[in-house]
């Protein structure tokens, strides 16, 4: 029988030219090959002599051998590693880190193609599995998981959740550069508030500066809200910009889509003729992104399908089958006055639509994303242009409504004409401030527009997460800011 035990352990052949050693690795062996875990579990290096480097997810000890599986991260199975009790009588725990020198072989059984047969067993990292926060075989809410950011990377669901988001990035990064975008690295410190509604956070310099200035830029400065303002300015050079990076907000917000510091996608296009112009993108995005991510991390994904929101793949495929629709502004108003539901924010036009809103107009046009076009001018940021001629007036912004999550992209086609954009500057008091933004339309300006998409509003989307701090490595919302 094994025992539970926490020193390194080896178990080699003697070595010919140093016989006291049976761990030898200077006279002796070939270097095996280091694989991944994902590489062993599809057979590479098949009879080869190999090494996996990882972290115990389970230990079954029995009479004549060790079972313990190892993970490294790179896939969601992990790799059965079989350990002849002839070895050694001590064994690695549930989370230690260990590395395994051993023979890649056809396992027996059938839930795993193949398994590692262990020679030499290294415990690189030990762990006392009465301490550690997760148990084998437990399942453990996202909410339990969310008190240990630290260690939460060792479990399947956050693992999974990892790997999608870094495809989602890179399927992100794919589609823009496939359709002739160009990546723009926006500042993260900067001195306007792009959305003009306050929620920033202020950076200073900790040290004393020397000079009479308190200011360590001169001018207050702040994390930034949105990549927009400084992309427009690319856009007078470029076409076709894309932005993706973090954002700011200090949204006293402890809600299940709202965080502190979140990753933005943030397109602009220029020479644009209409909002269709933006929306075309917008689903474009999400439907190659969401195809790839499905393709490159089926496994991962089934697993949130399967375990965490059963019934929520249905969903998704309907949202990538069907076009999405379109309804005005004044449409969903009306949809939401006719409606029987006991709304607790105002239906009024001219009213900002709540989550409550948006999630019963996605109800209704068939639980599936629909864009709300035109909304009331006075609701927007300076920069959205003035839909002239319209009834009401609106201006030409576009926000893109999705299952579960409600407001998922916000848009717009920018104010290119100097008069109205210098008209409602000063009316707001800021011509000084943005002089360099009317001069963007003084010096070759062009009709454009464009739209940001929360990147974790876009992981619960199509996972179906209910809480937007289970789609983030290390979420920060108010009074919280761990590690
Ligand atoms: O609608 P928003 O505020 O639009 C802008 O910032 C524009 N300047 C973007 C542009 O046109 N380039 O934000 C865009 C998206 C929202 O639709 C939402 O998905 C996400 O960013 N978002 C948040 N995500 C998480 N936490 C928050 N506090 C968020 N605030 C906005």
């Amino acid at each position: 029988m094994f025992r539970a035990g926490f020193k390194t352990l080896s178990f080699g052949p003697r070595c010919s030219l140093s016989p006291g050693l049976s761990d030898c690795r200077h006279h002796c062996r070939k270097t095996p090959t280091k694989v991944r875990v994902s590489d062993a579990l599809s057979g590479e290096a098949l009879g080869g002599d190999v090494t996996v480097q990882g972290w115990v997810r389970s230990v079954r000890p029995q009479k004549e051998n060790l079972f313990f599986h190892v993970n490294d991260g790179s896939s969601l199975q992990s790799l059965q590693v079989v350990a002849s009790s002839s070895l050694n009588n001590t064994f690695p725990t549930f989370g230690s880190a260990v590395e395994v020198r051993g023979v890649l072989k056809k396992s027996p059984h059938p839930k795993q193609p193949f398994e590692l047969e262990a020679e030499e067993i290294e415990i690189v990292g030990e762990c006392n599995p009465v301490d550690f926060p997760f148990k084998v075989k437990k399942k453990h809410s996202p909410d339990y998981l969310r008190q240990f950011p630290h260690l939460r990377c060792r479990t399947n669901f956050f693992s999974s959740l990892l790997r999608i988001r870094s495809e989602a990035t890179a399927a992100i990064h794919s589609y823009f550069k496939e359709q002739g975008f160009l990546q723009i690295h926006t500042p993260v410190i900067t001195s306007n508030d792009c959305e003009g509604a306050g929620e920033l956070f202020q950076v200073e310099a900790t040290c004393p500066q020397e000079s009479e200035d308190r200011n360590f830029f001169s001018v207050p400065a702040y994390l930034t809200v949105s990549g927009q303002l400084h992309l427009e300015v690319m856009s007078g050079g470029f076409s076709r910009l894309y932005t993706f990076g973090p954002t700011f907000r200090a949204e006293n917000s402890q809600s299940r889509r709202h965080l502190a510091e979140f990753y933005m996608v943030e397109a602009e296009i220029s020479f644009t003729q209409s909002v269709e112009d933006l929306t075309k993108v917008m689903e474009d995005m999400f439907r190659s992104a969401t195809e790839q991510v499905w393709a490159q991390c089926a496994e991962d994904v089934d697993l949130f399908h399967k375990h965490v929101t059963p019934g929520h793949r249905e969903t998704v495929e309907a949202m990538l089958k069907n076009k999405f629709t379109a309804i005005s502004y004044s449409d969903a108003i009306d949809i939401l006055q006719r409606s029987s539901e006991d709304f607790v924010f105002s239906t009024d036009w001219g009213c900002d639509l709540q989550t409550e809103h948006e999630k019963y107009l996605v109800k209704h046009c068939g639980n599936l994303p629909i864009f709300v076009t035109d909304y009331p001018y006075d609701l927007k940021p300076f920069y959205a242009r003035d839909n002239r001629g319209h009834p009401q007036h609106t201006a030409a912004a576009v926000d893109l409504l999705v299952p579960g999550v409600g407001e998922l992209c916000g848009g717009s086609l920018r104010e290119e004409r100097l008069d109205l954009l210098t008209a409602r500057l000063e009316a707001a008091g800021l011509e000084d401030t943005y002089s360099w933004y009317l001069d963007l339309r003084r010096f070759g300006s062009v009709p454009h527009g464009g739209f940001g998409m929360g990147f974790e509003r876009y992981l619960q989307c199509i996972l179906g997460i209910d809480n937007i701090k289970d789609v983030i490595p290390f979420p920060r919302f108010s009074h919280s800011c761990l590690l």
